[in-house]
């Protein structure tokens, strides 16, 4: 395996987090700058090739020949674009390798959707570092997914494999802005957990939280759990109901992939095992397969909010020949 150490950079729609990572999937330098992304991809793009530099500079004259970027999807790894990005609105079939190849001579750029490169890092340093066959769910703004199958990540013929999030799980359920209904992170996203419970007050719905968002706030999935914890019946339910869509999600990875283990990541597992795990275990067990008598561990992730990082410069690091 090349040795030389790598540069990781995580595009999310918030912050760019950026790492040199080792061969080992140790990071040796970090950096993060708010992503700026209302002044376009020009000024974003910009902002990713000086944290490069800075990396490369932290690397202090030893050899660092390749970049990974994580970039919410749908993306081509292979022709290095980014087809549209929920979080960025004016990202619409943006050349980010090139471009940053282009401001970054010497570099080789390679690109990958965030989840995938999350899974990625988890698989090499994280929780599924004694695992051959994984998969993964990040639950933040979105729901993105990411598996590997006997070692490797599955990317799929056109590189956007693992897109758990737009599974559908409701037909002619919840429009999502992908076009679809019905599809997962209409329902068990960070976001979506907000929203859902503030549609139902608007509704009609009674809830210790209805003074809150009848003023205007924009409540959090954290204010959803924190409510349902103190006895408010309908985030109980909205949380409940997240964590049976995603033990659905669960029930349908098996069928496909057949992992030992299935990955929790992203702001939501905040809430911890006990308010995140044990309900989707609870409703997994009820809903699986139960003819097969092997099922995946469920585990929360190990590397915080570095897994993207991690996991596009362990990627990219592959692309150098052995
Ligand atoms: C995108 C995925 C991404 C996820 C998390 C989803 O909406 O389709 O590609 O991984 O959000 O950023």
């Amino acid at each position: 395996m090349p040795s030389a150490l790598a540069i990781g950079i995580d595009l999310g729609g918030t912050n760019i987090k950026g790492g040199l990572c080792d061969a080992a999937g140790r990071l040796v330098a970090q950096r993060a700058v708010p992503t700026e992304g209302e002044h376009g991809p020009d000024h974003v793009i910009g902002r990713m090739a000086s944290m490069a530099r800075d990396l490369l500079a932290a690397a202090g004259g030893q050899s660092v020949r390749v970049l990974g970027v994580g970039a919410p999807g749908p993306i081509s790894h292979a022709r290095g674009v980014i087809f549209r990005a929920p979080n960025l609105p004016q990202w619409i079939n943006i050349p980010l390798r090139d471009r940053l190849s282009d401001a970054l001579p010497g570099l080789v750029v390679v690109l990958e959707n965030d989840a995938n490169a999350a899974a990625y890092g988890e698989f090499v340093a994280g929780a599924g570092a004694d695992v051959e066959d994984m998969a993964m769910l990040t639950l933040g703004t979105g729901v993105g997914g990411g598996v590997v199958v006997a070692g490797r990540l599955v990317r799929g013929a056109f590189d956007n494999a693992g897109e758990i999030g737009h599974m559908i799980i409701e037909p002619a359920g919840r429009p999502c802005p992908c076009g679809q209904r019905g599809c997962l992170e209409r329902y068990a996203s960070a976001n979506a957990i907000a929203e859902r419970t503030a549609e139902a007050i608007a509704g009609g719905a009674r809830s210790t939280l209805a003074a809150r968002v009848s003023s205007g706030e924009r409540i959090t999935s954290a204010d959803v759990l924190a409510a349902a914890r103190a006895g408010d019946t309908l985030a109980a339910q909205v949380w409940d109901s997240a964590c049976r869509y995603l033990a659905l999600a669960v029930v349908n990875i098996q069928h496909l992939y057949n992992p030992q283990l299935v990955v929790f990541s992203g702001g939501l597992i905040q809430a911890g095992a006990e308010h995140l795990l044990v309900p989707i275990q609870r409703h997994f067990d009820l809903l699986r397969w139960k003819i097969a008598p092997d099922a995946p561990r469920l585990a929360l992730a190990t590397l915080g909010t570095d897994a993207g990082v991690i996991g596009a410069a362990a990627l990219a690091r592959e692309t150098l020949p052995g």
